[in-house]
Order: C-alpha cells, then sequence, then structure tokens
C-alpha cells in the first residue's frame, strides 16, 4: 500500500540500486526525485551488472513504469546512451520522463567544471556533470525544461539569447571555451527525435497508481548528508535527497508515503570534499579502498572510507524519520579485526550527542569510539539471518539500538539475491 521512499542515509553510494532493484518486484513505478547523471546506482542481478545514472533500478522488471521526476535534471545525451544500452540488454521495465523535469545544456557542464577550477583548495569535488549550474537556472527561472523539448524550433529561437549570456560568463568570467550554438541546437533535433515518446505528464500516472493502491518506490539518489538544506554545506549536492525532496521531486502527497526507508552502508564513504569525522586515512584506508573496491559509479573516483557514523547515521534518520533502515555491505566487514563505531564527538573539550550541520564545526569534531569484535568470517552471500556470526549479529543489533529504528534489510552481497529480508519493508 502505495508510496516508499528509498532514502541514502550516509554521503551516497550506499547501495540503494541494489536495494530498489530488489524491492521493485514489488511495484508498479519506481520513480527518480532528485539529482542528475552525478548519481551512479549499481544494478546486478541475472541479467547482467548495470550502472544506472538517470533511469530508475525497477527497469529490470516487466510491467514497472521508471520514471524521472520533475525533481531530476537530465542530460540528453547521457539517458539516450542508457536507454540504448537497456534496449540492448533487453531490460523489460518502461521509462517516463516527466515533461516538467530540467534539461542538464552542454553550458552547464562547462561552467561546473569552470566553477571547480576556480574555487582552488576550496573546491567542492563534484562530478564535473553540470548538476549544480543546471539547478541555479532552474531556480533562477531561465532553465529548459523537458517540455519544451517537444517543440524544438521555439526552442532554438530562444536558445540563441542563452548561449550569448552563458558564453559570455565562460569566457569573461572563466577564460573558457565558448558552446557552440549550432552543435547545440543540433543537438536538441538529436534529442527530440529520441526521446519524445518517453516525455510527458506524470502527476495522473500516480494519482492513478495511488488509487487502484499499487505500490510506488520514491527513489533517491546522493544521501542525506550531501543535502543541500540539510547537509555538510557547503560540501553539498545542488538538490534535497532527503524526504522533502521526494515530495516536491515528484508531486506525491506525504499522506501516500507509508514508508520511508533508509540505507547505510556497514561503515562510511564520502566522494569528494568536505568533513569526514570518521575518515581512516592513509595506508590502512588505501588498503580498505582497493580491498573493498570502493571507486565512484560515475567518475572512478576513489571513495573516502571511514567507520560507521551513528552520531550522523542518527541525524540523518532523524531528519527523514525513517521507520526502517537497510544495511548494506555487511560482508566488507568480513576480515576486520575489531570494529569500531563512532557514537559521540568531542568539540572543544565537551562531548556531543547531535551531529553539527555547520560544517566548520563539524571540520573540528573529534570521533569517539565504541570498539566491538570483528567476527572473522564470511557473511558474503548469506540470505538467512540464523546464518550469520554471532559477532556480526551483535555489530547490526548495535547500530539498531543507536538509531532507534528496526533493521528491514542486511545486504551481504551486491547480487539481487545476496540479501536477509528480517521484515521486508514492502508487505
Ligand atoms: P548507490 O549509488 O547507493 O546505488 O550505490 P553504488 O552502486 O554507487 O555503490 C554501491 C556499491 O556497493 C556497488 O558497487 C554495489 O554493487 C556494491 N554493493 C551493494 N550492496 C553490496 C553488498 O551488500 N556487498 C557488497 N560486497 N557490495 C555491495
Ligand atoms: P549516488 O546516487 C556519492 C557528491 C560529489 C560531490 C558533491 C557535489 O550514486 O549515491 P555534484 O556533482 O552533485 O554537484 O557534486 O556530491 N555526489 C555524490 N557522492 N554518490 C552520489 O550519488 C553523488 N552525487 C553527488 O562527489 O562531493
Ligand atoms: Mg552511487
Amino acid at each position: 500500500m502505495p508510496a516508499y521512499a528509498v532514502i541514502g542515509g550516509q554521503w551516497g553510494d550506499e547501495g540503494k540500486g541494489k536495494i530498489i532493484d530488489y524491492l521493485a518486484r514489488k511495484a508498479s513505478i519506481v520513480a527518480r526525485y532528485s539529482g542528475g547523471n552525478n548519481a551512479g546506482h549499481t544494478v546486478i542481478n541475472d541479467q547482467g551488472k548495470f550502472a544506472f545514472h538517470l533511469v530508475p533500478c525497477g527497469i529490470a522488471w516487466e510491467n514497472v513504469m521508471n520514471v524521472i521526476g520533475n525533481g531530476v535534471v537530465v542530460d540528453p545525451n547521457i539517458l539516450i546512451d542508457e536507454i540504448t544500452k537497456i534496449k540492448k540488454a533487453d531490460l523489460p521495465g518502461k521509462i517516463l520522463i516527466s515533461n516538467k523535469s530540467h534539461i542538464v545544456m552542454p553550458y552547464h557542464i562547462e561552467l561546473d567544471q569552470l566553477e571547480e577550477r576556480s574555487r582552488g583548495n576550496t573546491s567542492i569535488g563534484t562530478t564535473g556533470r553540470g548538476i549544480g549550474p543546471a539547478y541555479v537556472d532552474k531556480v533562477a527561472r531561465s532553465g529548459i525544461r523537458m517540455d519544451e523539448l517537444l517543440y524544438p524550433l521555439k526552442l532554438q529561437e530562444k536558445l540563441a539569447e542563452i548561449i550569448e549570456i552563458k558564453n559570455n560568463i565562460i569566457q569573461k568570467i572563466y577564460n573558457g571555451n565558448p558552446v557552440s550554438l549550432e552543435n547545440t541546437v543540433n543537438s536538441i533535433f538529436r534529442w527530440n527525435n529520441f526521446l519524445s515518446p518517453y516525455i510527458d505528464e506524470v502527476n495522473h500516472l500516480f494519482e492513478k497508481t495511488l488509487n487502484e493502491d499499487k505500490n510506488i518506490i520514491l527513489e533517491g539518489a546522493q544521501g542525506s548528508l550531501l543535502d543541500i538544506d540539510h547537509g555538510t554545506y557547503p560540501y553539498v549536492t545542488s538538490s534535497n535527497p532527503t524526504i522533502g525532496g521526494a515530495i516536491t521531486g515528484l508531486g506525491i502527497p506525504p499522506k501516500k508515503i507509508t514508508r520511508n526507508i533508509g540505507i547505510y552502508k556497514a561503515y562510511c564513504t564520502r566522494v569528494g570534499s568536505g568533513a569526514f569525522p570518521t575518515e581512516i586515512k592513509g595506508k590502512i584506508g588505501e588498503k580498505i579502498r582497493q580491498q573493498a573496491g570502493e571507486f565512484g559509479t560515475t567518475t572512478g573516483r576513489g571513495r573516502r572510507i571511514g567507520w560507521f557514523d551513528s552520531v550522523a547515521a542518527k541525524f540523518s534518520s532523524n531528519i527523514n524519520g525513517f521507520d526502517s533502515i537497510v544495511i548494506t555491505r555487511l560482508d566488507t566487514l568480513d576480515s576486520w579485526k575489531e570494529i569500531k563505531i563512532c557514537t559521540k564527538y568531542e568539540l572543544d573539550g565537551k562531548i556531543i550527542e547531535n551531529f553539527p550541520v555547520d560544517h566548520e564545526k563539524l571540520s573540528q569534531c573529534k570521533p569517539i569510539y565504541e570498539t566491538l569484535e570483528g567476527w572473522n568470517s564470511s557473511t558474503f552471500g548469506i540470505s538467512e539471518y540464523s546464518k550469520l556470526p554471532l559477532k556480526a549479529k551483535n555489530y547490526l543489533s548495535f547500530i539498531e539500538k543507536k538509531l532507534n529504528v528496526p533493521i528491514s534489510l542486511i545486504s551481504t552481497g551486491p547480487k539481487r539475491e545476496e540479501i536477509i529480508a528480517i521484515k521486508d519493508p514492502i508487505p
């Protein structure tokens, strides 16, 4: 019964893709509500291994409609590539793009990269995919929406003026290379040709589906601590991965959201700059990164590694109101002799238990850990809770108690079936 939000509880890459692919068997619609192709969602199932950047992770299921919502910013070139690959792989799900979603234009990508360069050593470490500048234009009311792609001649007229302004900024402020009007116009006709059949209204479909008591999964991208409002500003993304973004990014009434599911890795990772109190630096961090294969699905950048931070995790659980949480990558901890969990911070000689979102303060926080014994045996692929080693169970219940939210699923490997269902979040 009807809508289920699946939201990253940390700094992204928690394994949302795997969990959504698993849950989508019970859904009629999977709808992405925020971000763009800064996201990379890995799905591994019988049909293959996929990294989805824009298309929702219900695409491997027949009869599931995969909606790209109004809150998403869409790079049409990437979407066309993705749809082409999906067709080639014969994935049976259907795709619909909200006519209200905004387009990431070539000048957004150029500007994202130039802005990052000009920030020097205070750079955010963005994915360079044009996401921030596309959202800036949306809010400034000078963005281009998917519905405009349906009228390419009209859009062509508008584009000359926009590109002149953008090229002024690119060249005069950043000394960058101008974007070609001719190439962009050509792209628009190509995008129109390929994407038009997928662009439509989506809200009536949501309404109908909810009224028929069929399930909709609201697919989160990024993580709560990267939220533009609630995250570690300014080292954040430019949208709201948290629950509010799910509502505005799709147009689904909050009352219809029956359950809100938070996804957490059994440890922590972060890509790009910004405070990360439990980060494991140096050789040990590097060793774990290599062993765990923690490299970005979108950019290939090495992910920073850290211990599970229950102060940060509790904060994200509270702002979203998670009904249950999912712990992924438990197996990654299999060979760790001891496992630390941060339960408090020390700030200016005082012990604090509340996550300070103020980036200055967070940067000065020193983690205080509790150390648990590792289980030193393989949990890889286990699908029954009773088969987990006792020490792994202890670790999981420690997290559960700290967050005061029940664990619904435990992921023990990257494939769909490598999962323990304690209580399926979608009944
Ligand atoms: P997302 O952005 O939240 O969808 O996460 P990503 O796909 O960017 O990164 C998660 C990575 O962990 C991917 O490589 C997944 O295949 C992998 N993964 C997910 N769950 C598990 C798990 O339980 N165990 C292991 N070993 N890998 C996992
Ligand atoms: P998924 O959905 C991890 C990070 C970038 C950078 C910051 C801002 O796969 O979990 P942006 O390009 O959004 O302006 O970059 O946000 N970031 C992510 N980190 N997973 C993601 O998505 C991310 N999307 C953005 O690394 O620090
Ligand atoms: Mg990812």
